[in-house]
């Protein structure tokens, strides 16, 4: 057991903070979650600080096509919503968290309309709705066809635009999160800012140091873990690993989401893969395998439009009874006209890939799309460290469970993202969290991996983490992890190399309880056990390090069954 070379740092290897800098509280991320926090919170309090990795729009929310849940349609009610975002949750997700999901959303989204968001709108001028994975009915507001995440991520942006002159806000772009600033020990601790790397000109250049009364984590996922992803290059789970390293709950790391339909361009394609969405199956797209049998057939009552980890297994499945690397998706009977018409990005890009969807069949197979697990929140988006909250995907809210359901993952950005700047404000304004008095000591535990090794990390995680999982693939996964440890830094520090160790972090994490789970439920499949199993795994795992030695600690809970046959909804229906 290579546990001796697992040990997570305190900190990750950087210079000294050259420059400071403080606000009332630090937003880190600028998709839909941390744009969302950042306007809600300069309504109220007098100094925020957005802060993100690159430019504001480069997030995944951009990246989002499908769209937005929410009951918005007079026949369909949130109490249908929370029903099949539980049974898509495996057991795992919390009701009350998925209740405050569905009944807020509809009412954000609106919001989002009379800030400038442009939904798609059918012949009577309302929104228009589509349907999704294992949605019983039409709850996917869409905008731009196939560009929603744009869309938004456009109106918020135009709105925070309009207030950056405002001396209550401050956005720094180019600016990687290093670590967060602490004071205290275990419960004792608090989040008092965080060390942060601009790239930028005068003052504020290189890694700096900003004190904050609270800091919002909305830094996204952790999709470049893997070979093939669906996020962009800038999801290396930066905050999840900060929040680690803190000392943070960290829980249910191990549910990632595969998403059945990813382009595939090849075994050596590497990164951020074309996303064909499920919209488009939910406009009638079928998946067939080599010799053109439809297999989603008979599998689920809702066959190619099943909850999207009973459709990657399926798809899975078929790949390994027939040999192939991946199965095809047939859309060419929904015609050229309306393929253009309804989904013009997904079209654009098959054809700059040499695919046209009117005519051929698009190869297809599951990829890395999403993380369920993450920063533990509660209802709030507090965390388990004073002052410290987590919004949108880096955080486990408790709404997805062991798989997401399909288009809630904005939804929780926007419902959650109010929440914890409403709780923000109210703590504030109570004198709960009180500016810090002194610098934070500064740990020397520290480590690094050097960033020419983070291939070879994608592919211990793909192998042995991936959606197929053993307990000896996953074992070999953390070999690869303690191996990659171990090995001396060449380059110097930065943000390639703080990124690749933030993954590398996350994978001993993700590995470890990848392992545990000793059965098959959500987003994997465990080959050695291929089946679900409620009496020992109906419950959560959460991760927290242990200092002085940087080992992982590891606990359960369990979760009551909850019984969704007796909702009053559904049955049928499909
Ligand atoms: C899709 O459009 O298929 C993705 C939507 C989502 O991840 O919820």
């Amino acid at each position: 057991m290579p546990s001796a070379h697992l040990a997570i740092p305190r900190r990750l290897t950087a210079p000294d903070p050259g420059w400071t800098t403080s606000a009332d509280v630090i937003v880190v991320g600028s998709g839909i979650a941390g744009l969302t926090c950042a306007l809600r919170l300069r309504e109220s309090v007098d100094r925020v600080l957005l802060v993100t990795k690159t430019v504001l729009d480069a997030g995944s929310t951009a990246w989002a096509q499908g769209g937005i849940a929410a009951a918005l349609d007079p026949e369909d009610s949130p109490e249908e919503h929370l029903h099949d975002t539980l049974v898509a949750g495996v057991g795992l997700c919390d009701p009350e968290a998925v209740r405050i999901l569905v009944t807020e959303g509809p009412e954000r989204v609106r919001q989002l309309v009379e800030l400038g968001a442009q939904f798609d709108r059918d012949d009577v001028g309302g929104i228009k709705l589509t349907r999704e994975g294992g949605h019983h009915r039409d709850r996917i507001a869409h905008a731009g066809g196939d560009a929603t995440g744009k869309e938004i991520e456009r109106a918020l942006i135009e709105a925070l635009y309009a207030v950056q002159h405002d001396p209550g806000i401050e956005i720094i772009e180019h600016a990687l999160v290093v670590d967060l600033l602490t004071s205290g020990e275990g419960a004792d601790a608090r989040v008092c800012g965080v060390t942060l790397h601009v790239i930028g000109e005068g003052q504020i250049d290189g890694v700096g140091a900003a004190n904050a009364r609270a800091v919002v984590l909305a830094t996204g996922g952790l999709g470049q873990i893997y070979t093939s992803t669906t996020n962009p290059s800038v999801a290396t789970g930066d905050g999840m690993a900060v929040a680690l390293r803190a000392g943070a709950r960290i829980t249910d790391l191990e549910f990632i989401q595969f998403h059945p339909t990813v382009l595939w361009l090849g075994e050596g394609s590497t990164g951020q893969q074309p996303l064909i969405s499920e919209a488009v199956r939910g406009e009638g797209a079928f998946l067939v395998d080599v010799d053109g049998v439809r297999f989603m057939q008979g599998q689920h009552e809702l066959a190619d439009l099943a909850p999207r980890d009973v459709v990657a297994r399926a798809i899975l499945r078929r790949m390994a009874e027939t040999g192939q690397d991946h199965v095809f998706l047939d859309a060419r009977h929904l015609g050229a006209e309306f393929l253009q018409r309804r989904f013009p990005s997904i079209v654009a890009r098959c054809r700059e890939l040499g695919f046209d969807p009117a005519t051929e069949l698009l190869p297809v197979a599951p990829a890395q799309h999403y993380i369920g697990g993450g920063v533990e929140t509660d209802h709030d988006g507090r965390t388990s460290i004073e002052g410290l909250y987590a919004v949108g995907e880096v955080a486990c809210s408790g709404v997805h469970g062991a798989n997401r359901l399909a288009s809630n993952s904005l939804l929780e950005g926007l419902v959650f993202a109010h929440r914890s700047a409403e709780d923000v404000t109210a703590r504030i304004a109570r004198g709960e969290l009180p500016m810090p008095a002194a610098p934070c000591p500064r740990s020397e535990d520290e480590g690094i991996l050097d960033s020419r090794h983070r291939l070879e990390l994608q592919r211990a995680m793909t192998r042995g983490s991936g959606p197929v999982r053993s307990a000896e693939s996953t074992a070999a996964a953390l070999e690869e992890c303690a191996r990659l440890a171990a090995l001396p830094m060449i380059e110097s520090a930065g943000p390639r190399s703080w990124e690749s160790t933030n993954l590398l972090h996350l994978g001993i994490v993700l590995s470890s309880v990848a392992g545990r789970r000793e059965e098959t439920r959500g987003g994997h499949v465990r080959s050695d056990f291929p089946e679900r199993d409620d009496d020992r795994w109906l419950r959560h795992q959460h991760t927290v390090v242990r200092r002085p030695d940087g080992t992982l600690s590891i606990t359960e809970t369990p979760v009551e069954p909850m019984d969704l046959t007796s909702t009053a909804t559904l049955e049928g229906e499909s």
